[in-house]
Parts: C-alpha cells; structure tokens; sequence
C-alpha cells in the first residue's frame, strides 16, 4: 500500500472546507492522510473525534472510544448521531478475533405488514418517515454501552465514557456553518413538533449561523442518567417512560415492553477475499456485507483479463472499470430486493451470495464484449427516489491496532423530526428501511419484497456497511460510509481505489464516485468522476448516465500499515481526523 500523496488540482475546492473545521491534535492536510502512531478516530464531528482521542490518551481502548464517539455524535452531529436511532459495529481485535454487533432498530410489537398503506393501498411515505409510526425502537444506547462493557478496557468509568457528551449538551458547543445550514434546511421540520422547535430553531427567530451556540438541556440530562444508571435509564428507567408516554399519547407504537425487551445482538460478520485481503463486514440485517463480497467475488471472476480487452478495444481503461462496476452492482443490488432481510425472521442464503462459485455463475451473465446488460433483463424494474444525505460513519483504530468501525443512523436527516419532549432525543424514522408495500421504492429507492416486510420485533434491512479490510492477519482498513443505497458502492470504491488502484487512503477517500444500483437503470455519478470521453464510451456500450446533483457518501475511513495509523476525512461533508 502507498501512503504517499497524490495531489490533483481537480479536487482541491472540495477539500478546502474540512481544512477550515479542524481543530485538534495534529492536523491532517487536504492531500494527506492525518498520521500518527497511537491511536486515531475520523468521524463527522472534530468533538466527537478529539474525545475519542482523549478516552485512548486516558487509558482507553478502540472500542471505549468507539461509545465516546457514538455519545458525542448525538450531541454535536444530531442529523444522524443519536440516542434515538441505531446503527452496526464491525470490530477486529488486536488479537485478531472478528466481531459484529447489530443495534438496529426493531418494528414495535404492535408494528403491522400494511401500517403504511394508505385508505387506496398505496404506500404513503409521510407516515413511514414524519409521524410518530416511523420510528423503530432505539438501539443506539444499547450498543453504545456493550462496546465499552464487552471489549473496553475496563479502566474507563461509564461516568467517564460519557462526560464528553454530558459536557457538549449542557455547556454548549459552537455550530458549525454545515450544522448551521442543516438546521436551517429542517427548519420547518421543527416546526411541526414543539419539543424539536424548542432545541432546533432559534428562540429568536433568525437563522442558525456559523459561531453560533447550541445547548441541549434534556439532552444532558438524558445523558447524566445513562451515565448514572446504565442502560436502564434509558430502557426501563424515566426516559422509557418519557418514550413510551408521548408515543402513547401521538399515536406511535412504541412501549415500555418494546424497550425493556430491546436488546442488541453480537452476529457473525460476512468475511469474504479479494487478492491476499480478507474482507470482514456486517452481515444481515445489513445487506452491506454480503453485497460488497459478491460484487467483489464477482469482479475477481471476472478476472483483469477483461480490463486488458478493453483497453485493447481502445475505451480505455477507467471505462471499462466503471462499467465492470456497475455490472457487478446490478446483479447485487437485484439480489438484495429479493434475498436479504432480518435473520431472525427471513433465511436468506447468505452462504451462497458470498460464495465464489455463486458470483462465477452470477458473473457469466456479463457480456464479454462490454455491452451493458439492460436491469429489467436481469429483474424487473422500479425507479428510484431521491436520496438524502444522512447517517454517519466513524473509524477508531488505538495504539494496540485494535480497529473497529461504525455507522449509526436516525435513517433520514434529524430522523423523524420528532424530539421525546424532555429527553431532548430525536427519534428515528428507519421503519421506512421496511418494504412498506412490496415493489415499492423506499427513501433510497431500495425495493423488497417478502424478506423486508414489516413485522413485529422485525429489524429492516439496512445498507450500512462497516468494513474492515486485513491483510497478512493484520487489519489495514477501517472503512464505511452514510449515503443509503449508495453506501454499499461507496465502500466498494473506497476499498478497490487503494487495494487495486493503489492509491493512498485519503485519495481513495477524496476520488470522485459514481453509483448504479440495478434499478433505476443508470450510472449517477459525481462531477469529474467520468471524463468526457469515459461518458462517451459508457454510452456507446449501452448504459445511461446522468450527473449526481448530490455527493456520494461521506467515508471516513482509516489505514494501517507497519509504521503508522493514516485517518482519511471525508471532504465532501463535515469530518474530522484526530490522532496521537
Ligand atoms: O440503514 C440504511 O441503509 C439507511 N437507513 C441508511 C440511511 C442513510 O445512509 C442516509 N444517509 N445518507
């Protein structure tokens, strides 16, 4: 692997913001990783990072800074860092024992198959993403405090493990402008619940600007209970009741039973190849592990011999590779809608979608003479809805190379929009990650089918795709992104940029994205991701292309190498590394 620097002028504009957010122990510039040799956390928020870096200067390890993180996300990156959502850990432990662990949310126990469906049968998304039944019941606690009792050191107190986030909610922290402007895009979100008008507007009425100071009372209190009481506080204590009672009282599902019975669980990660990596991700109710191993069991099939032809053909090679990408993904993401969903409730045949002899055969499909395949000849089709830009994704790797990754999620921005009036927690809206009506798209344009529809104490599938990468027995990457549907190929570019184009991992970060998804059928890519002559070739092979209006992903990822730790922010949103 190369850690050296690539600098193109191409992308310096989007990286000169995260230049300006840093504060912290050494600075990472645009073009390099940030190095350092003990420990490192690259997450959205620069508190959430240097408190994580603080917990492993105090004795901690990777997975107690991992809660500090979690915690402190809830506090200064509220879009997507909760109390009130969930998310998915993938951990490999210095001695080089392989975790996962799903603290996703579960459908309530009154959750019914056709709660979304509307008096003519249709899926109406107003109800699974802005009311009160949008919400699944909250992991994020949970999760958060059996990393650190599970794996931590043990020479970090819960009252410690906390205090960072306790501290940002009561005193204040300054708002960033990518805050500012985010609050003030939902403003009018906030406005339709009081309890999340009174933290997230302004009492004075003007709009939120950078330098500004936002303190969260309930917050901080919810938080000194959890520091205090554990996870009871939240799952049975006063803000179970706090929940309970205003879901009681508007009309969603969720009850004291549903928290008191909530619990995370450790999984088998998916662990796949490619070359001489294994790939360690999570497996369902995430799809993102077992789609990032086909796609890359399905490009190992396919063999560089492809690559070659191409080039010969004359398109050129990063034509060619952007085409084998989205043939690839097509294929996945159509297996996706119909295989995957909770294990507890749908035996998907995940064995057999990460085995190389599947992905030989789901390969031999792919035209050899670089012709795209039409999606509705490999499924039938529904178009996309348009993706919003949550979720969040952190890396944490300590001094012990212990690596462990995690992406939390409220599922859209600042989630339901719906504040626990006085626990001062935005609650989730992933029950729309459920196929509210099977066929349907969802917010991510993602389709399902049987395996994904609601049911009672039912996880919904997810995208999120923590992923670490080793090699030689070492872990060497710690990867992951927000992004919805895009997540699960903003991974797989992330890794194949540094495992096979060779490229450091704050270039492989930085390079510009392109995402296809089986249906819609098109190639959606980011300014300067294709050239124009890649456009041309692309068309001339059959696909349809169309420039993003958004960015894809935010991968905060981190490499690992004998000497150094190296954090990649990502610039295309609000990230921050800090290491020591
Ligand atoms: O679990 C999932 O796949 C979605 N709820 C993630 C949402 C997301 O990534 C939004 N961010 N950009």
């Amino acid at each position: 692997m190369n850690a050296s620097t690539r600098w193109t002028l191409k992308t310096l504009p989007a990286l000169c913001f995260f230049l300006l957010i840093f504060s912290g122990c050494s600075l990472a510039t645009a073009a390099d990783p940030l190095a350092a040799d003990h420990g490192m956390v690259v997450s959205a928020s620069k508190h959430a990072s240097g408190a994580g870096i603080e917990i492993m200067q105090a004795g901690g390890n990777a997975f107690d800074a991992a809660a500090t993180v979690g915690f402190v996300l809830a506090v200064t990156f509220p879009e997507a860092g909760n109390l009130g959502g969930g998310g998915f850990m993938v951990a490999r432990k210095a001695n080089g024992q392989n975790l996962s662990l799903d603290f996703r949310e579960k459908a309530p126990a009154r959750a019914r198959r056709d709660m979304f469906l509307d008096w003519h049968g249709e899926a109406d998304p107003e109800l699974s993403l802005r009311s009160p039944l949008a919400s699944g019941v909250p992991g994020t606690v949970d999760g958060l405090l059996s990393m650190w009792k599970d794996h931590g050191s043990g020479r970090i107190s819960r009252h410690d493990l906390l205090a960072p986030a306790v501290r940002l909610a009561e005193d204040g922290f300054i708002v960033s402008a990518y805050l500012a402007d985010a609050f003030n895009e939902s403003a009018s979100i906030f406005a339709k619940d009081p309890a999340a008008a009174k933290i997230f507007n302004r009492s004075d009425g003007r709009p939120w600007q950078e330098g500004d100071t936002l303190v969260q009372w309930d917050l901080a209190r919810t938080l000194h209970l959890i520091a205090a009481r554990g996870r009871d506080a939240f799952y049975t204590g006063s803000i179970a009741s706090l929940i309970a009672r205003q879901n009681s009282r508007s009309g969603g599902l969720i009850t004291r039973e549903d928290l008191e019975t909530y619990n995370s669980v450790y999984r088998d990660p998916v662990i796949g190849n490619f070359r001489d990596y294994e790939i360690i991700s999570m497996g369902p109710p995430s799809s993102g592990g077992v789609l990032l191993i086909q796609m890359l069991n399905m490009l190992q099939a396919l063999g560089d011999w492809q690559l070659k032809d191409m080039r010969a053909a004359g398109s050129g090679w990063r034509a060619a590779y952007v085409h084998l990408l989205t043939e690839v993904q097509r294929r996945a993401y159509a297996d996706r809608a119909q295989h995957l969903g909770d294990p507890e409730f749908w035996d998907g045949p995940i064995s057999e979608l990460t085995s190389l002899q599947y992905a030989e055969e789901r390969a031999k499909s792919i035209r050899l003479d670089f012709r795209a395949t039409p999606s509705s000849e490999v499924a039938a089709g529904i178009p996309l809805a348009n993706e919003s830009q949550e979720t969040t994704h952190y890396s944490v790797v300590d001094a012990e190379r212990n690596a462990v990754s995690v992406t939390v999620t409220l599922n859209g921005k600042f989630g339901s929009g719906i504040v626990i009036d006085g626990a001062g927690l935005l609650m989730n809206n992933e029950m729309d990650d459920f196929s509210s009506k099977p066929g349907v798209p969802n917010k991510y344009g993602v389709i399902g089918g049987e395996a994904n529809a609601i049911e009672p104490g039912k996880r919904m599938l997810s995208s999120m795709t923590p992923t670490i990468a080793v090699q030689n027995g070492k872990s060497v990457m710690v990867l992951g992104s927000p992004g919805g549907a895009t997540i699960i190929t903003t991974v797989l570019q992330v890794f194949l940029n540094v495992a096979w184009r060779g490229m450091n991992i704050q270039d492989a970060v930085s390079a510009p994205r392109h995402h296809s998804q089986w249906l819609p059928d098109y190639i959606d890519y980011e300014e300067g991701a294709l050239s124009a002559s890649m456009r041309e070739s692309l068309m001339d092979m059959g696909h349809t292309i169309a420039e993003s209006t958004r960015v894809l992903g935010a991968a905060n990822c981190i490499l690992i190498d004998e000497e150094k730790i190296y954090g990649a922010p990502d610039p295309r949103r609000q990230s921050a590394a800090v290491g020591y």
